[in-house]
């Protein structure tokens, strides 16, 4: 088993990683959370596949379980879902010291996690990931958030996990697409950090038989540079800023396309490409990174071209974007790959720029 620690002002918790350790969780469960009702939040498809016998499994132990299931997708990632998770919370009485067991992708996890950050103004929650790009990113951090129709995210919170148990077994029942969503996250992690797992990823034969031999790995480097960003700047005033590499693009895409086109991790790979090759453009990034970047996407079988959108729509939602600061947008980018860095840089000079470059 894997073991990263993530330290935080407010909390310190453990992320575990290990094949199988889903199937120990009912045990670890009962020695860590005897005597606390557990409310397990899942969506329909994960409560299906894996929800149903978890539940089961952790009465048999003795605990007492509601389980919360909402229809899967983003689009339910929102106040009427989150209210519906608080309604249940409320009717079996439960305390602070009880605890939200987030099982399932991104949206569950912010869901669930807002709904422990605020329900009685704070209880416990575990993550349980069930796609690798919960595994890598959103699992971790404590970002958690609901969407509102104006935007992704907009009513959130900063309140870390107790714990995060990362299976990677969860993931022999995802499908190809989801599995390239998750990498696109790994491989920024490596693009704005760590320039050796970008190689190691970018001289892999991929097939996603053999990366499954050495996932846990991956993954576990994976997190720990989150969790070294994480802990430099919890609140996102600095440097976890550059966890946005590719997204101001990304979001901006992903809002274009009413969050029902590319997903977000395809989303996110246009995204560092074009944003690179801005940079590139502009003297801030060494020449030849963004071909760096899109042969790594290739492989991963993630998106590399412009999708079929007006630009100018594209613009327009940019200027729309959180860390839009009074006409001033804070960018990540790379100076090569591995060393990632922050750019302020003026909304409209960002737009020309865009223009530039997609009208080439
Ligand atoms: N997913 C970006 C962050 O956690 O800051």
């Amino acid at each position: 088993m894997k073991e990263v620690i993530v330290k935080t002002s407010g909390k310190t918790y453990p992320i575990y990683i290990e094949s199988g350790i889903f199937n120990r969780l009912p045990d670890i469960c009962q020695e860590n959370y005897s005597g606390k009702k557990l409310a397990v939040v899942t969506d329909n498809n994960v409560y299906n596949i894996y929800g149903k016998t978890f539940v089961k499994k952790l009465e048999q132990k003795g605990f007492f379980v509601i389980p919360i299931i909402f229809e899967a997708g983003e689009k339910n990632k929102n106040l009427v879902t989150l209210t519906s998770i608080y309604d249940a919370l409320a009717e079996h009485a439960f305390t602070r010291s009880d605890i939200v067991v987030a099982l399932g992708g991104g949206v569950t996890g912010d869901m669930a996690g807002l709904a422990a950050a605020t329900f009685l103004r704070g209880m416990g929650y575990i993550q349980i990931p069930s796609t690798l790009l919960a595994m890598v990113d959103s699992s971790i951090g404590g970002k958690v958030a609901v969407d509102l129709p104006q935007g992704k995210n907009l009513i959130g919170a900063f309140y870390q996990p107790d714990s995060v148990y990362t299976d990677p077994m969860l993931l022999e029942t995802i499908n190809d697409r989801c599995f390239s969503d998750g990498m696109a996250e790994l491989l920024k992690h490596g693009f704005i950090k760590d320039i050796s797992l970008y190689e190691k990823l970018v001289n892999n034969e991929y097939d996603r038989k053999s990366l499954s031999e050495n996932l846990d790995e991956y993954i576990s480097v994976s997190c720990n540079i989150k969790r070294s960003i994480v802990e430099e700047d919890e609140k996102d005033n600095g440097i976890r800023q550059l966890l946005n590499f590719g997204h101001t693009i990304g979001h901006a895409i992903e809002r274009v396309q009413n969050f029902s086109g590319l997903s977000h991790g395809e989303a996110i790979a246009i995204g560092m490409i074009f944003i690179t090759k801005l940079t590139e453009s502009m003297g801030l990034t060494e020449k030849g990174e963004a071909e760096k970047i899109i042969k790594a996407l290739k492989k991963y079988k993630l998106p590399i071209t412009w999708p079929e959108l007006n630009i100018a729509d594209v613009v327009k939602a940019i200027a729309l974007d959180k860390k839009n600061r009074s006409g001033r947008i804070t960018l990540a980018c790379i100076e090569r790959i591995g060393h990632g860095r922050l750019i302020e840089i003026e909304l409209k000079e960002l737009e020309d720029k865009i223009y530039g470059i997609l009208e080439d």
